[in-house]
């Protein structure tokens, strides 16, 4: 039985006072228990997160330094996280693929230092417009897959969630439509079991993101390979993120 997980990415959004309002607005609305709500906030508000409201959200960065210490100008280790009470990171997002020229190499150093430190790492992939018009999809995922999970144990990878992320529907108010997101999710599941075995193939907590909302997040969730959605612009409102969480709990699972 895989537990779904509703994780918001803020992206550059908040300063920790908005952060506080935000979660100032979603107060006492009660969450399902099926369904693991997560956010995922800038670096500067996930402390006060930490010690606020891990009790009601898991807290995630968007982002990490594989090294645990060095003179790496700008970056956050993952101690630093561990400190603050951060339990997962987004890694490879597609933005940071495209701006910050992040590899599959540099995303599997990362991916292998998170769950060296007992995070949890969204994996991020998919394809881009030009990819899925050429028919490239399941290539691109699969590459994209096998290299971020490189040297990652079955057992590791287990505890590891992915995001299939089409770069065409992020932020773009164009989601795929459930049937395609289910299609390539399970195409991830089998590249999984290919490179481990059924049964970890089974235990990975595969998402789905790219313009998911409040009112077509259950259509995702209602496949039976998608186990969560990771969500950017919806997931900046109080009341829209709890709307997200709730209405998970209707895709069935
Ligand atoms: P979106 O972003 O929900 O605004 O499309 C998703 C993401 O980038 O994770």
């Amino acid at each position: 039985m895989r537990t779904p997980v509703i994780a918001g990415n803020w992206k550059m959004f908040k300063t920790l006072e908005e952060t506080k309002a935000f979660f100032q607005e979603l107060g006492n609305m009660e969450f399902p228990s099926q369904v693991e709500a997560v956010v995922c906030a800038p670096f500067l508000s996930l402390p006060w997160m930490g010690e606020h409201v891990s009790n009601k959200v898991g807290v995630g960065a968007q982002n990490c330094h594989f090294e645990t210490e060095g003179a790496y100008t700008g970056e956050i280790s993952l101690p630093m996280l561990q400190t603050v009470g951060a339990k997962y990171v987004i890694l490879g997002h597609s933005e940071r693929r495209q701006y910050f020229a992040e590899t599959d190499e540099v995303v599997n150093q990362k991916v292998r230092a998170v769950i060296a430190h007992q995070l949890v790492p969204i994996l991020c992939v998919g394809e881009s417009l030009a990819e899925k018009e050429a028919n490239r999809t399941n290539e691109v995922v699969k590459e994209q897959v096998v290299k971020g999970l490189a040297d990652v144990s079955a057992d590791d990878a287990k505890k590891a969630i992915i995001a299939y992320e089409p770069v065409w529907a992020i932020g773009s108010g164009k989601a795929a439509t459930a049937e395609d997101a289910e299609e390539v999710i399970g195409y991830i599941r089998q590249v999984l079991a290919e490179i481990y075995d059924q049964t970890t193939a089974d235990a990975v907590r595969i998402q789905y993101g790219g313009s998911v909302k409040p009112e077509n997040i259950a259509t995702f969730l209602a496949q039976p390979n998608i186990d969560g959605a990771l969500v950017g612009g919806a997931s900046l409102k109080a009341e829209s993120y709890a709307q997200l969480v709730q209405n998970a709990v209707q895709g069935g699972k």
